[in-house]
Order: C-alpha cells, then sequence, then structure tokens
C-alpha cells in the first residue's frame, strides 16, 4: 500500500461556522477541497497521530464517498484506530458519546445538520475533540489558518473498504473497526432514564409519535422507542434513512415537520409527539394539540431533574444561548443554582460542562441537552419528556400550564429572513448597532431600555473572549429584542431577529404569542429599517 503526497493549493474560505465547515455538495466534490480540509485537520490536532478516531455522518448524499476518502488519509497520517459507524451512520450525540467511551483523540462528523440534503444539497464536516464535543473557536481557527498555506495532503491509495459489516480492517499499521452506530447510545440512555416507568406508561395506552424526518434517527428510534420501550409499531414515523431526507427539509420545526404537526394538530392526537433533525442532535416536543418551545422545554428539563435517575440530586447548573429565552434563568433562580449566558453555538457549552459547573444547556433553536455528552441530543430530550410524563402522570400541556404558573411565563418567537443579501444583512445590523448607545433609557414598546450592547462572551473556564455575537436590547421589564447573522447557512445570509417577553403572572395576558410580541416585533422591524433594507415585509420561516 502506497502513501501518496499529493501537491495542493489552499482555499481561502475554509472557516468553520456555528458547527463546522458547510457548503454545498458540489463544493465538497470538487478535489480537493474536502482533502484539504481533513489534512488541516491532522496536521494541527497532532495527538490523532497513533490515537484513534470516531468517524460517522448523518447520512446524508455523499457520506460514503467521504468516510472512505477519510479513512484512506487517516491510515497515510498515521492514525492508528478508526471507529466507524455502520453504513458510515453515526448521529451527532452518538459520536459525542462514542469519543467519550473509548477515551479516543478525537472524532470527525459529516452532516450539515438540519440543511437539506441530496446532489443540490448542503454537506459538512466538523471535528470533535476528546471531550466529545465540538471543537472550541481556538482549535477551528487554527484548522482555518492551516488551510489558507495548505500545499499537500496525503492520502493511502487502496481501493474502498467494506464499510457495511461489523468487521475490522488493517490497512498498513491503522485498524478500521466497523461498529453498530446505535448500541452504545442505547445503553447510555438506559443508564439515564427510568425505562421500566416509560415502558409501564407506554403498555398502559400512552401514545406517541416520533418523526425521524426521513434522518439518522430512524435506527436509533426504532430501537429505543419501539424495540427497547415496547411503543408498536409505527410510533416512529419516517424512519428509514434516505441521503436526500425523502426529498424534505430535516428540521425539526412546526413548518417542516408536516407529517407529525398534522398527527399532533389532528382529532385523535397521540400524547407525545417529537422529531429530530438531520444529524439527530435538534428535538421538537408537542402535546396533544400542543406546541412546547425549545426555550420553555430547556427549563421543563431543569425543574424537574429529580424525576430522572441520572439527573436526581446533581444540578448544579444550567447554561443557555444568548438568544434563547430566560425561562430557564427564572428555574436557576429558584434552585438557587448558577445560570450561565453564551453565545449561540453549542460549543461554548463545553467548558461549562467539562469544568462540571453545568449539568443541562439548550438553544432556542431547538436543542438541549447535558453532560452525558458534549452536543446537543435529540432523542435524549424526547426520552427525558417521557420520563417525566411517566412519572406526573400528567399530559404535556398540564406540565407546561403548571409550569407557567409556578415560574411565570417568556413569551418567545424567531423570526428568520433567509437568503437576503450579504450587503444588506450586514448593512443592517451596522446600522442598529449604531443606535445601540441612545436607546438606553428610552421608553420603547412600553417599557425603558435598560440596556442595548454588541454581545460578546468571556468563558468563565479559560478566559477567552468572543465578541460579535448578536446585538440585544434589554428592557426593565424583561422584554429582549435580538439581531443575529446566521453562521451556519451557505447562501447569501439569514437574519434572525428573537423577539421576547416576560410575563409574571401567565393568567394575566391572554392571546397567541405573535399577538402578545406584536407591539416588539413592529418595533425591532422599524430600528433596524427592516423592510427598507431588505425589501421583506414577512420573514420566511417563524418559530
Ligand atoms: C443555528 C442555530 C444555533 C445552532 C446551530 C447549529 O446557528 O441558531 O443555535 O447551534 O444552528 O445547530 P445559526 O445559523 O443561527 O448560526
Ligand atoms: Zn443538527
Amino acid at each position: 500500500m502506497n502513501i501518496n503526497t499529493v501537491k495542493t493549493t489552499p482555499f481561502t474560505d475554509q472557516r468553520p461556522g456555528t458547527s463546522g465547515l458547510r457548503k454545498k455538495v458540489a463544493v465538497f466534490q470538487q478535489p480537493p477541497y474536502l482533502h484539504n480540509f481533513v489534512q488541516a485537520i491532522f496536521d494541527t490536532q497532532v495527538s490523532l497521530k497513533g490515537g484513534t478516531l470516531v468517524l460517522g455522518g448523518d447520512g446524508r448524499y455523499y457520506n460514503r464517498e467521504a468516510i472512505q476518502v477519510i479513512i484512506k488519509m487517516a491510515a497515510a497520517n498515521g492514525v492508528a484506530r478508526v471507529l466507524v459507524g455502520r453504513g458510515g451512520l453515526l448521529s451527532t450525540p452518538a459520536a459525542s458519546a462514542m469519543i467519550r467511551k473509548y477515551e479516543t483523540q478525537g472524532g470527525i462528523i459529516l452532516s450539515a445538520s438540519h440543511n437539506p440534503g441530496g446532489p443540490d444539497g448542503d454537506f459538512g464536516i466538523k471535528f470533535n475533540t476528546p471531550n466529545g464535543g465540538p471543537a472550541a473557536e481556538g482549535v477551528t481557527e487554527a484548522i482555518f489558518e492551516h488551510t489558507k498555506t495548505l500545499h499537500e495532503y496525503r492520502i493511502m491509495e487502496l481501493p474502498d473498504i467494506d464499510i457495511d459489516h461489523l468487521t475490522e480492517h488493517t490497512i498498513g499499521t491503522m485498524r478500521v473497526e466497523v461498529i453498530d452506530p446505535v448500541a452504545d447510545y442505547a445503553e447510555l440512555m438506559e443508564q439515564l432514564f427510568d425505562f421500566a416507568a416509560m415502558r409501564a406508561l407506554i403498555q398502559g395506552g400512552f401514545r406517541l409519535c416520533f418523526d425521524a424526518m426521513h434522518a439518522i434517527t430512524g435506527p436509533y428510534a426504532h430501537e429505543i422507542l419501539e424495540r427497547r420501550l415496547g411503543a408498536p409499531a409505527g410510533s416512529v414515523i419516517n424512519g428509514e434513512p434516505k441521503q436526500d431526507f425523502g426529498g424534505g427539509h430535516p428540521d425539526p420545526n412546526l413548518t417542516y415537520a408536516e407529517e407529525l404537526v398534522a398527527q399532533m394538530f389532528g382529532a385523535d392526537a397521540p400524547d407525545l409527539g417529537a422529531a429530530s433533525d438531520g444529524d439527530g442532535d435538534r428535538n421538537m416536543i408537542l402535546g396533544a394539540n400542543f406546541f412546547v418551545t425549545p426555550s420553555d422545554s430547556l427549563a421543563v428539563l431543569a425543574a424537574n431533574a429529580e424525576l430522572v435517575p441520572g439527573y436526581r440530586g446533581r444540578l448544579n447548573g444550567v447554561a443557555r444561548s444568548m438568544p434563547t429565552s430566560c425561562a430557564v434563568d427564572k428555574v436557576a433562580e429558584k434552585l438557587e443554582i448558577a445560570c450561565f449566558e453564551t453565545p449561540t453555538g453549542w460549543k461554548f457549552f463545553g467548558n461549562l460542562l467539562d469544568a462540571g459547573r453545568i449539568v443541562f444547556c439548550g438553544e432556542e433553536s431547538f436543542g438541549s441537552g447535558s453532560d452525558h455528552v458534549r452536543e446537543k441530543d435529540g432523542l435524549w430530550a424526547v426520552l427525558y419528556w417521557l420520563n417525566i410524563l411517566a412519572v406526573r402522570q400528567q399530559s404535556v400541556a398540564e406540565i407546561m400550564k403548571a409550569h407557567w404558573a409556578e415560574y411565570g411565563r417568556n413569551y418567545y418567537t424567531r423570526h428568520d429572513y433567509e437568503g437576503i443579501g450579504l450587503e444588506a444583512a450586514r448593512g443592517l445590523m451596522a446600522h442598529v448597532e449604531s443606535q445601540l448607545p441612545q436607546l438606553v433609557g428610552r421608553e420603547l414598546a412600553g417599557s425603558t431600555v435598560s440596556y442595548a450592547d454588541n454581545f460578546s462572551y468571556r468563558d468563565p473556564v479559560d478566559g477567552s473572549v468572543s465578541r460579535n455575537q448578536g446585538l440585544r436590547i434589554g428592557f426593565a421589564d424583561g422584554s429582549r429584542i435580538i439581531y443575529r447573522l446566521s453562521g451556519t447557512g451557505t447562501e447569501g445570509a439569514t437574519l434572525r431577529l428573537y423577539i421576547e417577553h416576560y410575563e409574571a403572572d401567565p393568567g394575566r395576558v391572554r392571546g397567541e404569542t405573535q399577538q402578545v410580541l406584536a407591539g416588539l416585533i413592529t418595533l425591532a422591524a422599524e430600528i433596524a429599517e427592516l423592510r427598507e433594507r431588505t425589501g421583506r415585509s414577512a420573514p420566511t420561516v417563524i418559530t
């Protein structure tokens, strides 16, 4: 077997975004685009030499090809052992669990998360460090810097290897073990949750519907929900992973999880509805005719930790990303535990989790998780809810209403303006930022602005500072308006507008969320000259 050292020219656009490097499939398909980035990982992450690498992806189009390239490059770069999910599959949380369990030197996850797949869709690659989490900014920046000067990559010359059977291969001095992508993960879930109580609940006639959206969680949900917990066949829908996610958009929200939403808001709806995204780290939770916002979900998980075996008696802190609603802050206040506010992106939770400062963390973007892995975890959240439901014997809506009665309610919405021009988006952000100093102390939309700034975060563990993490306007009554540009898109710019209003007495304000927030939404648009600058009169997606 020959190691080929191939001359290459650097690319200038390989800076990882909120969650790894994401581009159109066609970009990755053009050699040496993938090769260069992978070489930059091997060159900068020196412990991989002689170490173990976990490898897998969400099964989207080009996953299999990329896996073969990475195995051959790993062999040429001195990696001692690769653990690859059968079929090249691993959900993001399962990859994280595996990196930790086998004490490896890291993992490469192939995914563009909730972005559509297929030949015209998106592809992505990210490196996770030995703690199981997405590489911190220092690491992703080092990889990026290296891609700008890279002039060769190394690859072993050999035919594709069989990744579809649970076998082992030896390539030069490297071992490749093809492993069951589900088993370790399912076992971890059994350690955290009360499977007996959940099984009893389901046996008693409780009905659930899990929509895997033709993405990675299908095999995981079939195994855990149907086989281990006894949910009747058919409880998992769209459970067969497809390279293009069946042509759908694998993002679990009210717009894209159509089939699930139709069931949950139809006659004779199941008791619990849930969905996950392309790579299995997001979740949406629904009750019969009831939607739980992700921010509220995080608060409920924290408030009910005593009911769940894996978390009883050990909740010392929580964290949420800055744009996530402050619902979990109220729970932390009452429990007298720490509550951290981090920039958007899971990588910012890693240090807090590693240092044992928090147990739960979450984002408004349908992500929540705990210290069991270093990624957000879609099925984990579903099992957590199921565990709560099994113990409390109340409906999803009853649990949520009781929560609001106790802690107050954070009305919350996110408006996305997708595919607007980069220039327009940057101009809008600059325009908002320029007004921030004058806003403080002003009375707007019925409350006084108490702060207005460009969010900057100082990591309490390593002291690193991340600036420019979103523009925020905070009001004395707890309301907030936040503007951010997405860091995961692959075309133009996406403006995210996050709006929140806190109501201490949930009995007082009645009405639908968009109505309650209407005044703030209008104000946010006016401050940003939204219509004038983007030409849009309505958001693309409302969550
Ligand atoms: C989005 C979400 C963010 C999440 C990320 C990866 O990033 O807003 O919370 O961590 O996807 O799933 P954005 O496009 O806003 O940068
Ligand atoms: Zn995802």
